[in-house]
């Protein structure tokens, strides 16, 4: 399994480990998708639910997956990897124990224990969930779908407690499109007595995959996909064998790099339907992309023209694939314009890419992009899980050495990296950085 890291200080996880990315090359090759995060780290929570032993394959190996199979053990759930991509769960012997802070905090994505430990036991505890800092990340329509199917809750020491004497299902309408609080309305109600309509329902794939998953257990779920899910509470989940949709925003983001590089690359393991709102943004600026069953091939050029993109729930440009964009279009002709209309505040990547020579300001949710003709290395650090690839993309078509500092953000959600990317040619090297924290200790011994 992935190497977790390392704890340090207040202020949360610091890596001691960092990219070295010396830029300029052009990559050839084939590179294989691994499963989708966004689904797995839903999935793998909803295995709660199951009443007997189930199989999950393509669970990509990042550190979320990591972090949500630890849980499940310590709940007394039994984790068996039997290959490096299949998990078997039996959840039967699972008891209903807390999500502290410590484990909550380090993804977006515990908010999930919510959902399933309601459904399993009819109450939950589970501290504020973290993930990416994108700005306000409120969960309320999370709480509203809870109470709505006869929850109460409590918020208390940042742990939220749900509990409910019986769920009963319930017509569900979403202020705001979210994919969280879709994904944990699906899972409350699936073996809530009756049926629950979530209306303004978020239609990414991942929910779809969810879905898919539970409905291959005996549960009830129509619509997933569409904006109206339909979910008829059952009794029981048998045991299943599932494999995880392939990674849209991994695929996009080696479609970006292919793209910055100048490069052509063969990216296999992914649903192309999924990647249109990607192709489409990379043709319009000069970029060749070719769609085959199960694959792309992106061939890069050496002129592109600006473009404006705007993100929007599925199908409109996925937010996760943002900053990766904007590092394409640092070096586009012209003037491109990045409106984020899905997070307050997902730009923090921006002063890093200036770092390396590119001219962006932002105003508000607007990112104005003026093309340079190329970008330098500098050292940087990854603010988040897609700014750290957006700055990956930026530091391989740049001129010189990048060195790219909290890459652990990466690794929750990029599997091995380093090594594919390094398998297309890439001169990319992970290398540990000194404590910054141990070495100034040893320092004060020393004097
Ligand atoms: N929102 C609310 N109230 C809620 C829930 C969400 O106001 O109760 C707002 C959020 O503040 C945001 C918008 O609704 O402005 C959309 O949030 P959403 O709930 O859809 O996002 P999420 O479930 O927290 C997931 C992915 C993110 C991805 C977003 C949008 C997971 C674990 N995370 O987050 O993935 O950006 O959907 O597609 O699935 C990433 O992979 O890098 C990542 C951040």
């Amino acid at each position: 399994m992935n190497r977790v890291p390392l704890l340090v200080g207040a202020r949360g996880c610091v890596s001691l480990e960092k990219y070295v990315i010396r830029g300029g090359k052009k990559l050839n090759g084939e590179v294989v998708i691994s499963g989708a995060k966004n689904a797995v780290v839903a999935i793998l929570p909803a295995a709660i639910l199951c009443d007997e032993p189930c199989v999950i394959e393509n669970i990509p190996n990042i550190s979320d997956v990591t972090i949500i199979l630890q849980i499940l053990s310590e709940m007394g759930a039994k984790v068996r990897m039997i290959n490096k991509t299949t998990v078997e769960i039996d959840p039967t012997t699972l008891r209903n124990v807390p999500v502290p802070y410590e484990k909550a905090k380090r993804m977006r994505a515990s908010s999930y224990f919510l959902g399933t430990l309601l459904g399993r036991f009819h109450e939950a505890h589970v501290s504020m969930p973290g993930g990416c800092d994108l700005g306000d990340r409120p969960i309320d329509q999370h709480l509203k779908c809870f109470t709505a199917l006869g929850a109460t809750y409590y918020i208390d020491g940042g742990m939220v407690n749900l509990s409910a004497d019986h769920l009963i299902g319930n017509q569900i309408y979403f202020d705001k499109n979210s994919v969280g609080a879709t994904i944990n309305g699906i899972i409350a109600a699936t073996k809530a007595e009756g049926l629950t309509i979530i209306e303004n329902a978020a239609k990414e794939p991942h929910v779809v995959d969810l879905a898919n998953f539970l409905n291959s257990m005996g549960a009830d779920i129509l619509g997933a996909g569409t904006d109206v899910i339909k979910i008829r509470g059952v009794k029981y989940l048998h045991g299943t064998n599932y494999s995880v949709i392939p990674d849209q925003i991994e695929a996009g983001t080696f479609m970006t790099l292919a793209a910055a590089t100048r490069s052509n690359i063969l990216i296999k393991n992914v649903i192309p339907k999924h990647l249109e709102p990607i192709t489409q943004k990379l043709t319009k600026i000069g970029v060749t992309v070719e769609q085959f069953d199960d694959a792309v091939r992106v061939i890069g050029s050496d002129n592109y023209t600006s473009t404006s993109v705007k993100t929007q729930p599925h199908p409109g440009f996925p937010t996760d694939m943002q900053p990766q964009m904007a590092a394409v279009l640092t070096c586009a002709k012209g003037t491109s314009m990045v409106t984020e209309s899905i997070f307050d505040n997902r730009f923090r990547y921006v002063d890093e890419l200036r770092r390396m020579g590119a001219n962006i300001s932002v105003e508000g949710r607007v990112a104005v992009i003026e093309g340079v003709d190329g970008l330098k290395g500098a050292p940087v650090k990854a603010t988040d899980l897609r700014a750290g690839a957006a700055l990956i993309v930026a530091a391989l078509s740049a001129e010189g050495t990048t060195e790219i500092y909290d890459i652990y953000h990466v690794e929750r959600g990029y599997e091995n990296m380093e090594l594919k990317l390094r398998s297309l040619g890439a001169d990319i090297k992970k290398v540990d950085e000194p404590d910054p924290a141990e070495a100034e200790k040893a320092l004060r011994k020393a004097l």
